[in-house]
This record gives C-alpha cells, structure tokens and sequence, in this order.
C-alpha cells in the first residue's frame, strides 16, 4: 500500500496548470511498478500518470479533475499491494485502460516513450472473434491514439494463436435481415480508415473473415511465420461484408481472390501473402518478435514529421478510391501542401547541412 500512497503522493502533487516539459521532470520520480486486479500501469521515463496527465493537460480537463479521477481509479480497481521498484521497464502500459477508458476486449499500451499506441485483441479463449463490443473498443481506442500528439503510429495484433478469427459467429447467428440492415451492421468499423495516423498489423496466426478484413483495413501488414488469411464466410452462408470482396481483390488479384472466397478454403500462408503482396513481409520467430518487429516500423514512423506522414497516407489511399489521373491529381496537390510546412524545411535544410532532421510535426 506504501506505493499506492507515493503515487497518489506525487498525483497529488501534480499542479493543474502544469506543463507537458514539467510533468515530465515531476513524473521522473514517479519510475515505478503498479500491478492492480485490472490496472497496471508500468512507468518508465515519465510514467503512464504522466502521460495520461499530459494528455488531459492537452484535451483542457483540468489537473483537480484528473488527480480526482486517478484517485477513483486507484481505490475503486483497489491497487493490490504487489508493487516493485522497476527502473527497466521500456513499455508505459495503460492495461485496458486508455484515458479514462474501461477496455474489457482490448488490451492497451503505449510504447516507445508514448509514440506507439499498441492494441492487442484480447479474447484468445475465442480466437479474437470481433464482436461488436471488442471493435467498438479498437476503434475508440484507435480514435485516441490518433487524437494524442505523442503518438505516431499504432499496431494491432491479438492475443494468442490467432489475430482474429472472424466476427463474432455465435454474436449474429440469429439476427434478422432487418436487424442487420437496420444496425447497418458493422459499418462503425469504417471509422477506422478515418484515422489519419498509419495502422501497422502484426498478423499473428489466424486472420479469418473479419479478421483478415481488418487486416486489409490497416496500413501496412506484417505476417508472423503461423500467418493464416482466409474468407471462410461462404462456408457460413454468408460473405464477407467488411471490405473482403473489395480489398482482397485489390491485393491478390481477381483469380486468387475468388478461389479464398467462393471455396471458403484455400487459405493463404504467410509466405504466399507476402509473394502476392498481401503483407509487406514474413517476421521469422515468435509472436514477441513479430509484435517488436511492428513497434519498430511504427516507431520508425513516429519519428517522422506526423503531417507529412498523414498527407503520404492519404495519397496512398486515394489510389483505392480515384482513377489514375485523379489519383496524380490528388498527389500533386498534397505534395504541394508539404512545402507550407516547417517540418519539410527542416527535413531538406538538415539533409543539405549534413545533420539529422528535429521534426516538430508542423
Ligand atoms: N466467432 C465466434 N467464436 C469463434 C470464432 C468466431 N469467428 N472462431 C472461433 N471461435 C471460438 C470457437 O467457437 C471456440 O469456442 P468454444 O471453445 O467455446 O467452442 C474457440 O473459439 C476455439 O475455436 P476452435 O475450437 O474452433 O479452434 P480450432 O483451432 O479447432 O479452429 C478455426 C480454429 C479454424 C479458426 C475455427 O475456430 C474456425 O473455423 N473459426 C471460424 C472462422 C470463420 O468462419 N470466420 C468468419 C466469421 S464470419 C465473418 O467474419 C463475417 C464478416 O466478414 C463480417
């Protein structure tokens, strides 16, 4: 319980009008393990307080406010009082808790000294089925990741032996025709190509239906070795409806696209996905490895101009939605806008003086 004081202790102590720069010197002391019954919160450089704070620094809600809430949080999840010192620690893990979210599906964490937004789907015993519940949370999740000015990137992966084995089948068995239309079920899962910043998947094993839908619905795929994708949902009497008939096609060609489809077999391997161009590539070892590998990738990416990167995005994406001249069109005008930005001056004055670029993402 001593710890719980120290970190209520330093909350506490936290002014409601302080600075990103000074949280950041105040949080320092605060390098410590929390393991609670569903809160843990592990703090490296500036702690997960500190970068929750920071955020709440940003959206305007005020220091009294969160120093209350945290105190919520901290009695009502009751901190059990398995605590460690741990000056080790490379990951701030916001344990189904991102702001003041209660995440039952997902699981959260932010990476890389807060850059990387991290979500693992998180109903192994299902195999990741995407009910409705867990894809609401992504894209809340992916929404605040993409709202928070730390993070550059985010990577998706599931727990376990799968990525995601479909929507949820035992969830929609019994709706209605009316009720799938009316709900226009799963459309909120569009909202997800509304993210600006990019969505690296890290496939871990299976990526059925919906599951490898999402996939698709992401930026870049990497492909653990157990990689599986598929559009089983014929075997269902059913078809694929997030985005499978029109994006595999895009990516496998028309042939191999609908052999997975209308056999709702001939899955495709990890290796194959990477020679069709599914993926960007194979990662070799575990799940912990390829889930490092995607960090790195997004990591790599945080450390680059955010604006920029959302532009280079968007005229990516745009090649999915325009004819050729449009497309071209659209990239011109977007590589135009770069120039209105520091980070572009930046960017060529550091290659020319020979020095690394410091973006300050505007
Ligand atoms: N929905 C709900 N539950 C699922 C599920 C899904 N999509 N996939 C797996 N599960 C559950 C199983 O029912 C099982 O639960 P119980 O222990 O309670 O029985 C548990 O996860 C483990 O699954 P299995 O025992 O089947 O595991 P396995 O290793 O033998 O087989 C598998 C793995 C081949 C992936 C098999 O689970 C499977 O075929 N799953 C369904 C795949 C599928 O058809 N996906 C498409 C869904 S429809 C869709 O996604 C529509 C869309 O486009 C929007």
């Amino acid at each position: 319980m001593s710890l719980i004081r120290s970190t209520m202790r330093i909350l506490r102590s936290i002014p409601a009008t302080c600075t990103p720069a000074a949280l950041r010197a105040e949080s320092a002391a605060a390098s410590r393990t929390i393991k609670t019954k569903r809160f843990a919160v592990k703090c490296r450089t500036y702690g997960a307080a500190g970068v929750a704070f920071q955020e709440r620094v940003r959206l305007g809600i005020s220091g009294e406010r969160w120093n209350s809430n945290a105190r919520r949080s901290v009695q009502t999840f009751r901190c059990q009082s398995q605590a460690t010192e741990d000056t080790n620690q490379t990951t701030t893990r916001l344990h189904g808790r991102l702001l003041e979210k209660d995440y039952e599906d997902i699981d959260v964490e932010l990476v890389e000294k807060g850059t990387v937004g991290l979500i693992y789907l998180d109903r192994p015993k299902s195999l990741n089925a995407l009910s409705d519940a867990l894809m609401y949370e992504v894209v809340d999740a992916c929404q605040i990741f993409d709202k928070m000015e730390e993070v550059g990137a985010i990577v998706i992966t599931g727990r376990g032996k799968a990525f995601a084995a479909g929507a949820d089948i035992k969830e929609m068995k019994d709706k209605t025709f009316q009720e799938a239309q009316k709900s226009r079920i799963f459309s909120h899962w569009n909202v997800l190509t509304a993210v600006r910043k990019p969505i690296i998947a890290a496939v871990n094993g299976f990526a059925l239906g919906g599951g490898c839908e999402l996939a698709m619905a992401c930026d870049i795929i990497l492909a653990g070795e157990k990689a599986l994708f598929g559009q089983p949902e014929v075997k269902l009497g059913t078809i694929p409806g997030i985005g499978g008939t029109q994006r595999l096609i895009r990516e496998v060609g028309k042939s191999r696209a609908m052999e997975m489809i209308l056999t709702g077999e001939a899955f495709m391997n990890a290796q194959e996905a990477a020679q069709k161009g599914l993926v960007s590539r194979v990662v070799p070892g575990d799940n912990d490895a390829l889930v490092a590998e995607a960090i790195q990738v997004a990591k790599s990416i945080a450390a680059l101009s955010r604006p920029t990167i959302a532009m280079a995005k968007e005229a990516v994406n745009a090649a999915y939605e325009l004819g050729l001249s449009e497309g071209i069109k659209r990239e011109h005008s977007l590589f135009c806008s770069t120039f209105a930005l520091e980070d572009q001056k930046e960017g060529m004055s550091a290659f020319v003086e020979k020095r690394d670029a410091q973006f300050k993402h505007r």
